[in-house]
């Protein structure tokens, strides 16, 4: 939904879109590529072995990442999450974060991964700064690790959790994409692991995105199924949301669990009216929702104008266009996929 005012943005340095949201949080897809290839990321012809990955070139260098973040954090972005595909792969990933935590006014660094990568880097990642991560880990058994990811990973994703716990990373979260009778059964030892370790445990609602995406009606299960579930395991306690939070609704089971868990509803329950993101995929295009293919090119900017007003007006033009909300809701009865792009372009 568009609207046409022409004092946009307002003047002052935060961002704010249309709707009087203020954008703060910036989400890097660093690389499209990834050293896994879960069921719900990747679409039928890209497991049939025919993936189409971005050319080199056709990523934005590390100098101009670190320019756009640069002009970002003077326009009020604070946070700024690096995902992928995954983006420990991509070469030289280590530096760039190094240069990128010397950005004035960039205090909030954190990482998305599959953890694959996370032990051997999670000393470096500490000592450049980053010491908040979540990771994707949808199964506790390692032969459905396999199943869902396509590669016998689970033992390094753990060692990579242990890792971070024990170097003091905090908040540890890991993401578990709940879907039935693919890891539903699981959903309560999930739970339980918060009620053992710090770990926030967060359920995601299954989303229909990507051209041929495998989702369908069936094996969607909502926050509300989830929680009545793991209600079952005792007390749910909900807690004060901290700035960490996103769009988790977050409890504690039980008083005395270190961890906590956290539910991320994007079909039942919407957060878009307190979305504060604005993503840049992994090809360089500014997107304004995960669940709206509208982009602004801004590596076409970046390689014929590569000056700070022309990042900031590519900005301001993403934000100008970022909808009120998405409709999954009305696609999900018809049981089609919203959106297009790629979730390992787009970057979660
Ligand atoms: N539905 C829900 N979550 C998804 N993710 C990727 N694809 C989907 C999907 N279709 C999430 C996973 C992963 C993160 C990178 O993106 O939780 O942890
Ligand atoms: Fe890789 Fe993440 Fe996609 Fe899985 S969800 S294939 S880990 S990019």
């Amino acid at each position: 939904m568009k609207a046409k005012n022409s004092s946009f943005p307002p003047p002052g340095k935060s961002l704010t879109d249309l709707f009087s949201r203020s954008i703060s949080y910036l989400r890097l897809s660093l690389t499209d590529r990834c050293n896994l290839r879960c069921i719900y990321c990747v679409t039928e012809d890209e497991s049939s072995g025919s993936l189409t990955k971005l050319k080199h070139e056709e990523l934005l260098t590390y100098e101009e990442l670190l320019h756009v973040v640069r002009v970002a954090v003077n326009m009020g972005i604070t946070k700024v999450r690096l995902t992928g595909g995954e983006p420990l792969v991509r070469r030289g990933v280590l530096d760039f974060i190094r240069d990128m935590m010397r950005i004035e006014g960039l205090d909030d660094v954190r990482i998305t991964t599959n953890g694959v990568l996370l032990a051997g880097c999670a000393q470096e990642l500490l000592d450049a700064g980053v010491s908040k991560v979540n990771i994707s880990l949808d199964s506790l058994k390692a032969k459905r690790v396999q199943e869902i990811t396509g590669i016998d990973c689970f033992d390094k994703v753990w060692q990579g959790i242990e890792k971070v716990l024990a170097l003091g990373f905090s908040p540890v979260k890991v993401n578990m994409v709940a879907m039935r009778h693919i890891n539903d059964d699981e959903i309560l030892d999930f739970a339980r692991l918060s009620q053992q370790l710090p770990l926030q445990m967060r359920f995601i609602e299954f989303m229909p995105i990507g051209a041929s995406s495998r989702w369908d009606k069936d094996t969607y299960i909502s926050t509300d199924e989830i929680m009545e579930r793991v209600s079952a395991l005792g007390e749910l306690i909900p807690m004060q949301k901290g700035r960490a939070d996103g769009p988790a609704k977050v409890f504690r089971l039980g008083a005395d669990a270190p961890g906590s868990l956290g539910f991320i509803s994007p079909l039942s329950h919407h957060f878009c009216d307190r979305c504060n993101r604005l993503r840049l995929t992994s090809a360089g295009s500014l997107r304004s929702c995960l669940l709206h293919d509208e982009e602004v090119d801004l590596r076409s900017i970046l390689r014929n104008q590569p000056t700070d007003e022309a990042i900031q007006a590519a900005m301001i033009e993403a934000i100008r266009n970022k909808p009120r909300g998405h409709q999954l809701t009305e696609r999900m009865k018809q049981s089609g996929s919203d959106c297009h792009g790629r979730m390992s372009r787009i970057g979660g």
